[in-house]
């Protein structure tokens, strides 16, 4: 008999058996995937981590054959046996290991288990179901897979930003609330009664002291929490790479960057990235593309055709000119399985980003099919066609409104549209960084400037005489990391003089009272000698997302949170009892 554990230890991980270990004897310790019996004979499909093998309990096996009668899904098995190449005809090629099977001579069931709930085999499991079983749904094997990719990302960055210089340094998670965009998770303190700590929404402003102190080149793994409402690709607690950096501009915080995400996609997916990453300004990114995180795996740019169409028939669109707004269209080439039913559904698409209709023009060899083509000269006609650049086939879209409802509806519809013709590379990793975003934007709904970035990032100095006449045109030194349509990280050169920050909150609108309230111990920090700094933060959530192709952030996520922000498992947030509120002074109203 074998002693598992004790005595007979593992000796394998499944799926590691290959044909080199034909004929040696091995110890195995997983769960049953799936279990077969073919009249005698029992097949099972022993899984752990590193994947699957065929372990086969034949009746000469006594014992362990007629435990083996016992064995269900799930069941936690250790078996001792014999690899062997399986018999002619009998491969698996579908199966990493299925060159091989392992007879077995000992068996221990280990622990029994309940039919799951849902067959791990099975496509689309409801998601509901996933996660409140979630130990159950992170024992299949793509989940394990992404969350084996998410700890090669992290080991990998630690490893570049200690071969870098770089010190980590924990921030605290109970902080105090600023105002740094999204809402505060508030937990109120017991001993220090109606007051609330903050959780941090980054650790923007310790890091910033942290150069203060002088410690150059710091960065850290850390959770963030932000209560804001929740997209397939946001979560109210996420995992940034937070880095800050003294003593340089822009330039070398993007190149340090840069050489990041070599170094990650070497280790973790063996691809070479080429350096440097392309750039674009925000302002071109929205021209061409209608957003500030534009998918560059594909062309479909955005073109202004307004000077050619503002004098033309269409009065609706001369109207549009004459009251400062824009005319721009993108063009899907050979576009003809686009059906007249499909082109007119398409206005319901772009509907939902503000546009009140979408003008389209089919192109045949020597005019357009398009219910608009009336309104065109000739020339006209002629002239969108160089500006296009078309060809026969094509489908034209237009859009004629204000320049935020067109590059909105555009920039969508431009995506819509490439997914529907299939023309994004699902294999292609496209880098854009995006530079010299408004240091701030109007708020129609508080009636002020506010932050584009958060309130410490650094005009550009040649913009400050902006700051008082138009405030909207002063550039920020300020970046975003765009991969595949995705804004994976971001961050700026910080304000390090006080002078300058003070321009910026009244610029703000934020009183000096106002901000020494808020944030009065960094205002201080910047007068004991704070070095020029600045930094950015990358989303690891997302980054994993694209490296793994996970069509949500919750499949990268051990225990991620429904979006209503729940957890279906532990089911957080509850009620809690009358006493604990009691002890914290609260009341629920
Ligand atoms: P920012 O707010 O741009 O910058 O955040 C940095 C990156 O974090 C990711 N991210 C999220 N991921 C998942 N769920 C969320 N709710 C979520 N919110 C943000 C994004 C984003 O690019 N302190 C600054 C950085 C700096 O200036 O250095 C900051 O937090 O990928
Ligand atoms: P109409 O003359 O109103 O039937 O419009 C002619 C075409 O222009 C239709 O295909 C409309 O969808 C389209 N259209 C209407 N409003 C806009 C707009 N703001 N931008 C682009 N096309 C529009």
């Amino acid at each position: 008999m074998a002693d598992f554990l004790t005595k007979d230890k593992r000796t394998h991980y499944c799926g590691n058996l290959d044909i080199s270990m034909a004929s040696q004897e091995v110890i195995l310790m997983g769960w049953v995937h799936r279990r077969r019996d073919h009249g005698g004979v029992i097949f099972v499909d022993l899984r752990d981590r590193e994947g699957i093998v065929q372990v086969v309990f034949n009746p000469e096996a006594g014992n362990a054959h007629s435990e083996a009668h016992k064995i269900r899904s799930e069941f936690v098995l250790a078996v001792k046996g014999k690899v062997r190449r399986r018999p002619e005809g009998m491969e698996n090629p579908d199966l990493k290991t299925g060159e091989i099977e392992v007879i077995v001579s000992d068996l221990e069931i280990m622990n029994e288990s309940k039919t799951p709930p849902f067959s791990f085999d099975d496509q689309d499991i409801s998601e509901n179901i996933r996660l409140k079983y979630r130990y159950l749904d992170l024992r299949r094997p793509v989940i394990q897979k992404n969350l084996f990719l998410r700890s090669r990302l992290a080991a990998a960055t630690r490893r570049y930003f200690d071969e870098n210089g770089f010190i980590e340094v924990e921030t605290p998670f109970l902080g105090k609330s600023t105002p740094e965009g999204a809402r505060d998770y508030l937990v109120p303190s017991r001993i220090n009664k109606g007051t609330f700590y903050a959780l941090p929404q980054s650790p923007q402003l310790f890091k910033q002291l942290l150069m203060v102190s002088g410690f150059d080149r710091y960065y850290q793994i850390v959770k963030c929490f932000r209560d804001e409402d929740l997209r397939a690709d946001r979560q109210p607690e996420f995992t940034q790479i937070d880095v800050e950096m003294s003593f340089i501009t822009e330039e070398d915080i993007m190149s340090m960057m840069e050489g990041l995400m070599k170094a990650i996609f070497k280790a973790c997916l063996d691809k070479e990235i080429t350096l440097p990453l392309p750039r674009l300004t925000y302002a071109d990114a929205i021209s061409r593309y209608g957003k500030d995180n534009p998918d560059v795996r594909f062309g479909m740019e955005i073109v202004d055709i307004t000077n050619i169409v503002k004098d033309s028939g269409f009065k609706l669109f001369a109207e549009v000119a004459a009251s400062g707004g824009v005319i721009k269209a993108i063009k899907a080439e050979q576009a003809s399985a686009l059906s007249r039913k499909d082109l007119d559904g398409l206005k319901d698409f772009v509907a939902i980003y503000g546009a009140k209709g979408l003008a389209w023009a089919k192109i045949n060899a020597n005019d357009w099919t398009s219910p608009i083509y009336k309104f065109f000269k000739p020339e006209e006609v002629e002239s969108i066609g160089k500006a296009m650049n078309t060809k026969e086939s094509d489908i034209i879209f237009f859009v004629a409104d204000t320049p935020r409802v067109v590059n909105d509806s555009l920039g969508n519809l431009r995506i819509h549209l490439a997914r529907k013709l299939n023309l994004i590379d699902s294999d292609a990793l496209a880098f854009t960084w995006i530079t010299e975003f408004p240091l701030m934007e109007y708020s129609e709904t508080e009636k002020r400037f506010v932050s584009t970035h958060h309130p410490f990032t650094s005009p550009f100095l040649e913009d400050l005489p902006l700051m008082t006449t138009d405030p909207g045109k002063v550039r920020a030194k300020a970046y975003d990391l765009v991969l595949n349509g995705s804004e994976i990280g971001g961050g700026s050169i910080r304000i390090h003089h006080k002078d300058v920050q003070s321009q910026v909150f009244s610029a703000l609108k934020l009183s000096d009272e106002d901000a020494r309230q808020k944030f009065g111990f960094l205002l201080d920090a910047l007068e004991y000698g704070a070095p020029p700094h600045g930094g950015l933060a990358f989303g690891l959530d997302r980054l994993t997302m694209i490296m793994t192709k996970a069509e949500s952030i919750r499949d990268v996520i051990a225990f991620p949170k429904t979006q209503k922000a729940a957890c279906l498992m532990t089911d957080a947030p509850s009620k809690v009892s009358i006493g604990q509120l009691m002890e914290l002074s609260l009341k629920i109203v």
